[in-house]
């Protein structure tokens, strides 16, 4: 448990993941990475210790840690423990990638540090090094996109500070920094520009109210929390004046896969002429992936649509449809910002313009 006392709100930064040097554990004393239980939160402030890749990959599957970008550093982390252990770090780096498929990040990290790993002929500390740069990295694209947002929700027409909509939780509690689309929302209300943050509640597991409310809280957001079924009125009540979501991958022609409920928000907000902003760093954006009906989308188990914790909440034997994420076209996506700048129109040569000068691994 992390007994030190709540930092002041505008200075509160969860870290959702790091590195240990040295720690006592069941295994003897050695390295591990540390991740905040998000599936506690926010009941409890727990952190769990990954002293071996097992316990990582199953911690990423299980969303005690989740969240594009710091699924990317985590799987940088998680290389830089198999070399530090003498554990096969190629297989590490693959069992981790494996994970989830949908987050291009996670894949994305590890094999960053594999490379670093390779390049340094099989260096566990330049396997760790790769990791705290990627980890580093991520806190800078996360400032550099909370401007870049900022500035374009303040450019939009408004007779009142933004009514903002989000799903699902892109914050601290994902990110080296203050995170994505929630990171914006924050900037907006650093400068008084935040009328109220409306939290989609993102069933099936509620990402949404545990950890986006959770974070607003903490940060002294004004905030609402709504079931998901709710936004289509409130969009009707002429209450929403911008959508700001995540992503986990953006295909080549700008197609992005967020959590599931995201495809609706964007066909909600073009019906009622609302801007709908995709707020992701460049390690989300995966060339190699050409459109929309190319990114693979995690099925997860019926379970967590047909029980809340733990109770049933459907008759013995229903069966469930539990897609994690969905995948909203971008003809329906008004601008994408990355730490590289604003996009918009969304379009292939315009991803592939921002694209150039990152380089995939
Ligand atoms: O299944 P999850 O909770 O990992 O899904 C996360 C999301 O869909 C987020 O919106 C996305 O990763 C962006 S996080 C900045």
């Amino acid at each position: 448990m992390d007994t030190a006392p709540a930092p002041a709100a505008e200075a509160w930064s969860p870290r959702p993941a790091y590195w240990l040097d040295d720690v006592p554990t069941a295994y003897g004393h050695g390295p591990a990475v540390v991740l905040l239980d998000q599936t506690r939160l926010p009941a409890e402030e727990v952190r769990l210790v990954c002293s071996d890749v097992a316990t990582v990959v199953d911690a990423v599957r299980r969303l005690v840690v989740r969240g594009a970008p710091v699924l990317g550093i985590v799987g940088a982390y998680g290389v830089a423990l198999a070399a530090a252990r003498g554990e096969d770090v190629k297989a590490a780096a693959d069992d981790i990638a494996r994970a989830r498929p949908t987050a291009v990040n996670l894949a994305w990290g590890a094999r960053r540090a594999l490379a670093a790993w390779q390049a340094a002929g099989g260096s566990a500390e330049a396997a760790l090094r790769e990791a705290r740069v990627i980890h580093e990295e991520d806190a800078a694209a996360s400032a550099a996109m909370a401007g870049h947002g900022a500035r374009f929700a303040a450019g939009l027409p408004a007779e009142r500070p933004l009514q903002v909509l989000t799903h699902c939780n892109t914050g601290a509690l994902v990110s080296g920094g203050e995170g994505t689309a929630l990171a914006v929302v924050r900037e907006l209300h650093r400068a008084g520009r935040l009328g109220r943050l409306w939290v989609d509640e993102t069933r099936p597991l509620l990402q949404g109210a545990r950890l986006t409310a959770y974070e607003a809280a903490r940060t002294g957001m004004p905030y609402t929390v709504l079931s998901d079924n709710a936004a289509g009125s409130l969009f009707a009540a002429g209450e929403v004046d911008l959508v700001v979501v995540g992503a986990d991958r953006i295909a080549a022609d700008g197609a992005t896969a967020n959590k599931v409920g995201t495809y609706p928000l964007a066909v909600l907000a073009r019906h009622h002429g609302v801007p709908f902003v995709v707020v992701a760093p460049m390690s989300t954006v995966d060339r190699d992936t050409p459109d929309g009906a190319a990114i693979v989308v995690e099925q997860r188990d019926g379970g967590e649509v047909t029980e809340m914790a733990g109770t049933p909440l459907t008759p013995p034997g229903s069966t469930a449809y539990n897609p994690a994420f969905d995948v909203t076209p971008p003809a329906l996506i008004t601008a994408i910002v990355t730490e590289s700048g604003v996009l918009s129109p969304v379009s292939a040569i315009a991803i592939a313009r921002m694209s150039a000068g990152h380089d995939p691994v």
